[in-house]
């Protein structure tokens, strides 16, 4: 998918923007006297804003926010349900956002995917089947415009995977008691200093897109969300509670940057604690330099982060394991819209062909498919007729969309998903190795 021509991501985006609102969903909807609209006009972006204030447990948006919202919010797809017999018609019982943008898969790769957020239902409309309605409909526009994959990040683990979405990309959390945890990791030669919270929102875009490009799992931070992360949204509450920090190396470049806050401890102040929100390494001196200074904190008792890789190096670095406290948890949800597509979209990790039976329940990419993997791993997809034999050598490999979703980067092998009989498969060790991968992938934030 990398070699689209440079446009070929901004093209897709824009028709993504563009396009119509599905025809499908739109009819099931007005079968119960709903409308399925795109949302245009600036009146009609803030009170949708609104209706997905409300259902995300957040305040009523005020004028600031709903100003500054129009350009940070502009990279989305806007898409509203409305009841013509509410009392207020214009302001949306159901709500979707959804964008074009790139998913990195093994291999140093991208693929495009359509980042889906804003789902929501208001309180007097749900379990009606509107959000049925919202996602399969932006799912089927996607897929006709040639979206291979979709993605999004969940407020309920329960909620997805009927659409076909599986839990790809496992986190951990941690919770650090830095009194006992040591310091076995390296101690680099550049220089850890504060920097403003302006500096950082100045710096960060760059060094995400340079991390992010080599991390299986992440994909672009939208440019409005930097302000959010940094506190430095005109309307940001408490943005003075959080702390930048930047490392820099040898020859004064920034290869790293760190946001956190703390929070007192009213009954031991020595025992205070920091979370970090975002540490973001180009280079592992950078990682281990970050890491050393948050864990060296003053007053710091505790250290907690979270959306760390399951493999992080940290574990390593610390004198003793047991200081940590580590939960590891869903956190995005991919879907495949397009198997041949996204098959071939990423390096595989061994030789050798898979006889692939995808069953999707929404009826957009299930089928019959022969995966050949070279000895680079390079995909090739063919069709695999319906009742003809696996060919011969091959393993055999059958599942459901959700499942060759959750496997599709790596992060759960399908001899893991096998053991748990989700996936059938004629040999577990080899599908495993195809479909694997030698990094766990890592999403670093919420959108
Ligand atoms: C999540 C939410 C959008 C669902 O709205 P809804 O009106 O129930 O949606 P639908 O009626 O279309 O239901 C869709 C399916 O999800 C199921 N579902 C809805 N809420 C659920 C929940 N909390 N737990 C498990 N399943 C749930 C429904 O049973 C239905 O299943 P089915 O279609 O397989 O029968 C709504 O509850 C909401 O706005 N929640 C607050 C905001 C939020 O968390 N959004 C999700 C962001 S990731």
């Amino acid at each position: 998918m990398t070699t689209q021509s440079p446009d070929a991501l901004p093209s897709l985006a824009r028709r993504q923007q563009a396009a119509l609102v599905d025809e499908e969903s739109a009819r099931r909807l007005a079968a119960s006297g709903l409308e399925l609209r795109l949302v245009g006009s600036d009146a009609a972006r803030d009170t949708w804003l609104q209706t997905v204030a409300r259902a995300f447990l957040d305040s009523e948006r005020s004028a600031e926010q709903l100003d500054a919202n129009r350009e940070r919010g502009a990279y989305r797809r806007p898409v509203g349900v409305y009841d013509p017999s509410a009392p207020d018609p214009d302001a949306p019982v159901g709500s979707v956002a959804s964008w074009v943008t790139e998913l990195t898969v093994p291999g140093g790769e991208t693929v495009p995917t359509l980042a889906v957020s804003a789902v929501t239902v208001a309180a007097t409309h749900h379990r009606r089947g509107i959000a049925r309605a919202l996602v399969e409909g932006e799912l089927r526009t996607a897929t006709a415009l040639g979206v291979p994959v979709a993605s999004l990040t969940v407020s309920e683990s329960q909620l997805y995977g009927r659409y076909g979405f599986g839990a790809a990309v496992p986190v951990a959390s941690w919770r650090i008691d830095t009194r006992r945890a040591g310091w076995l990791g390296p101690s680099p030669a550049g220089r850890v200093d504060f920097v403003s919270r302006e500096r950082f929102r100045a710096l960060a875009p760059a060094l995400h897109e340079r991390v992010r490009t080599g991390t299986v799992g992440e994909v672009p931070v939208p440019d409005g969300l930097w302000d959010t992360f940094a506190g430095t949204r005109p309307d940001a509450k408490d943005a003075g509670k959080t702390r930048a920090v930047q490392y820099a190396d040898g020859d004064g470049e920034v290869r790293g940057l760190l946001l956190y806050s703390v929070d007192e401890n009213v009954v031991d102040f020595a025992r205070s604690t920091a979370t970090v929100s975002l540490l973001l390494a180009e280079t592992p001196d950078a990682h281990a330099a970050l890491w050393r200074f948050v864990l060296g904190l003053d007053l710091i008792g505790e250290v907690r982060a979270s959306e760390l890789s399951v493999d992080e190096p940290l574990r390593w670095m610390i004198a003793d394991q047991r200081a940590a406290h580590v939960e590891v948890v869903d956190h995005p949800y991919v879907r495949i819209l397009d198997v041949p597509a996204a098959l071939v979209a990423r390096r595989l990790a061994a030789s050798g062909v898979l006889a692939l039976d995808v069953a999707d329940p929404l009826g957009i990419t299930g089928g019959r498919w022969l995966l050949r993997v070279d000895e680079e791993g390079r995909g090739v997809v063919d069709d695999w007729p319906e009742g003809a034999p696996a060919p011969a050598g091959s393993t055999t490999v059958t599942l459901g969309v959700t499942e060759l979703a959750t496997a599709y980067l790596g992060g759960v092998s399908l001899a893991t998903l096998a053991a748990a009989g989700r996936v059938t498969t004629s040999d577990a060790a080899h599908a495993a190795r195809v479909l694997g991968w030698h990094e766990a992938p890592r999403l670093s934030f919420w959108y």
